[in-house]
């Protein structure tokens, strides 16, 4: 069956693979609701840039570790008369140090961002999509949740627990005709990775087999192929691009 057109939203879909995830499921024909932070001064001009290249997204402004925030986000999208019918849990930071270095904080603020978060935000939209027979969950990842990283014990388990949350949810959810998986990009060309200290990310580059960073639009790819009507069998999956770095 060819692509219907479905309401995407996508969770710091504003930067880096969020932005080329956006773009991608608006090329196979889908509305996109992207968040971004509270109060980002940059998103309107961004939103600008967008539509004079032909990308026309809606823009809501969600903390999504903070519970209430994703609620209150899902009441408004819902009374503009709005549905979500493929959710992607793409809002994630970093937070970079050792074990002995790192504090309380940036333990907490990772753990929150992106592992807190797909409970956050995923909670308000299954209900719907479940009684409407068909939804789309994609949860974002990476090659560190499973491999490990020097200097990510708080990204690395994080995104390690993503996907746990994929594989009990899809369980949940499949009868209904919701699907969930998780998407593992390796080192990809964005902001979080080319401000890397420089030493450490050419010792990375170097044991990519690819031989180069990764390419947001292509992991986009990938997303919006799990998005359509045709993966309508994929649920549960951990489906890894990272340029031969890390296979499992
Ligand atoms: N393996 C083993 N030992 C290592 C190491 C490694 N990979 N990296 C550093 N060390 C050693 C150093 O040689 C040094 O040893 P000595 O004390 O004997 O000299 C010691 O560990 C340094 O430890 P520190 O705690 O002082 O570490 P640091 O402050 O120098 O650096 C860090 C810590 C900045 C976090 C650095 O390790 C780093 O940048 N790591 C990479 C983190 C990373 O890959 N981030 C990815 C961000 S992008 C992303 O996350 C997207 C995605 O999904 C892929």
């Amino acid at each position: 069956m060819d692509n219907l057109k479905r309401t995407a939203l996508v969770t710091g879909g504003n930067r880096g693979l969020g932005e080329a995830i956006s773009r991608a499921l608006h090329d196979a024909g889908h509305a996109v609701i992207i968040t971004h932070t509270p109060g980002n001064r940059k998103v309107a001009a961004w939103l600008t840039t967008q539509t004079n290249q032909g990308y026309n997204f809606v823009g809501y402004g969600v903390d999504v570790a903070d519970f209430q925030s994703t609620q209150d986000l899902a009441q408004q999208i819902h009374s503009d008369g709005r549905q979500v019918d493929i959710l992607v849990n793409n809002a994630g930071i970093t937070r970079d140090a050792s074990l002995r270095k790192l504090d309380k904080a940036n333990w907490d603020a990772v753990l929150r961002t992106n592992l807190d978060s797909m409970f956050n935000v995923t909670k308000p939209f299954i209900e719907p999509m479940m009684e409407r027979g068909w939804g789309r969950i994609v949860n974002i990842s990476s090659i560190n949740g499973s491999k490990g990283q020097f200097g990510q014990t708080n990204y690395s388990a994080a995104k390690a627990g993503v996907h746990g949350f994929t594989k009990a949810l899809a369980q949940e959810v499949a009868r209904a005709g919701v699907t969930v998986n998780t998407v593992s990009p390796g080192y990809l060309a964005t902001e979080m990775v080319t401000t890397m200290r420089e030493d450490v990310l050419a010792r990375i580059v170097e044991a990519i087999p690819v031989g180069r960073l990764g390419q947001p639009d292509e992991t986009a790819a990938l997303v919006a192929f799990i998005a359509s009507e045709k993966a309508a069998f994929m649920t549960g999956s951990n489906i890894a691009m990272n340029g031969g770095q890390h296979m499992f």
